[in-house]
């Protein structure tokens, strides 16, 4: 850090679907315990969801389902400014400066970008631009760390190079040099067929399911073919790997237990299980049930929220623009 503020937590999540335990336990949870631990700086990334999402009705809803699922997850607005990306345009700003100092080779490098065009998307500008709009969001903020899952930490790599090159470039200082941060222990969680928990292999348990909708992607977790008797290895059981997240440590403790010696089948797991997500969620759905019934108190949090961001992204991209040669306030002359 250059000065005496607090440490300036800041991270992005993409509007682009129902939240899963994977996000919680990945993502989310540190997010949330994070905003006790220094200046805390959430927004929903919609600008990204461009890439993604071409429906202005389902962005406006995506938009408005992350903002309740975060605020009922408990990020608190007095502890942590929540806004929507779009809200500071002047990210966009930056996004031009940053990409006239960065090389086509790191873009080129970047493994999102690559997996997608792997995976036979057809990439637009956008994605492949992904990468400098995010070092934007990072760098506009003076964020110093940036909790993040493993699969975003190149991007950093590529924020902290992007900040250097145009140091370099203009002989400056304006930037802070970021840093990310893994939820502790990286731990990857399951889904339902075993593999990483993820939107796009549709093995996802969503926190905020309920009832026979929740019940079916529990049951559905796919297990080996061990008979009741026969004694289980809980590290190998996806349903073990889960309830040890949301149960409390002696009850993850007594699952192994049992599933050790044998006599406890994989149902009544799955049930015990389904009961310790109603238990560990419960809270949060009341709360975003409460909310979602106050839509007008959501919008003036993101609204308080994106005045306040704002005013620091503006206070950057002032230094910004006085770096590369364009001093004075933007857009003095008077609107006819
Ligand atoms: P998805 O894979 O469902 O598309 P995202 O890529 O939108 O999820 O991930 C959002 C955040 O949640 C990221 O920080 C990511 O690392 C984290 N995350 C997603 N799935 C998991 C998982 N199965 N285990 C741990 N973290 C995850
Ligand atoms: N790319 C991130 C993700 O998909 C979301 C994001 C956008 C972000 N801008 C950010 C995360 C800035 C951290 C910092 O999860």
């Amino acid at each position: 850090m250059t000065d005496s503020r607090p440490q300036r937590i800041l991270s992005g999540v993409q509007p682009s679907g129902k939240l899963h335990l994977g996000n919680y336990f990945g993502a989310i949870q540190q997010h949330i315990e994070l905003q006790h631990q220094g200046d805390a700086f959430y927004f929903i990334a919609d600008y990204h969801a461009l890439t993604t999402i071409q429906d202005r009705a389902q962005l406006a809803a995506a938009v408005h389902d992350v903002a309740l699922d975060y605020l009922a997850l408990g990020l608190d607005p007095e502890q942590a400014c929540f806004w929507r990306q779009s809200d500071v345009p002047e990210v966009c700003e930056l996004t031009w400066f940053l990409s006239s100092v960065t090389g086509m080779g790191l873009l080129e490098r970047g493994h999102s970008y690559k997996d997608k065009v792997a995976r036979g998307i057809t990439p637009r500008a956008g994605l492949f631009f992904y990468p400098v709009l995010m070092a934007a969001d990072i760098l506009a903020f003076r964020s110093d760390v940036v909790p993040v899952g493993k699969d975003q930490v190149q991007h950093i790599e590529m924020t902290q190079d992007m900040a250097e090159a145009f140091h370099a470039a203009y002989d400056c200082q304006v930037f802070q040099r970021p840093e990310s941060r893994l939820a502790e222990g990286g731990a990857v969680v399951p889904g339902t067929d075993g593999q990483k928990m993820s939107k796009s292999y549709r093995n996802t348990i969503e926190i905020f399911a309920t009832g026979k909708p929740l019940k079916k992607s529990v049951m559905s977790i796919v297990t080996d073919s061990l008979g009741v008797d026969e004694p289980k290895d809980p590290e190998a059981c996806a349903v073990f790997q889960i309830y040890r997240l949301v149960a409390e440590p002696e009850q993850a403790d007594e699952m192994a237990r049992r599933l050790a010696a044998g006599g406890y089948g994989y149902g009544d797991a799955k049930k015990t299980l389904l009961a310790a997500i109603d238990e560990h969620f419960g809270p949060a759905r009341e709360r975003r049930a409460a909310l979602a019934a106050r839509p007008d108190e959501v919008a003036g949090i993101l609204a308080e929220g994106a005045r306040r961001a704002r005013a620091e992204a503006r206070g950057v991209l002032e230094q910004v623009r006085e770096a590369v040669g364009m001093a004075g306030a933007p857009c003095a002359a008077p609107v006819p």
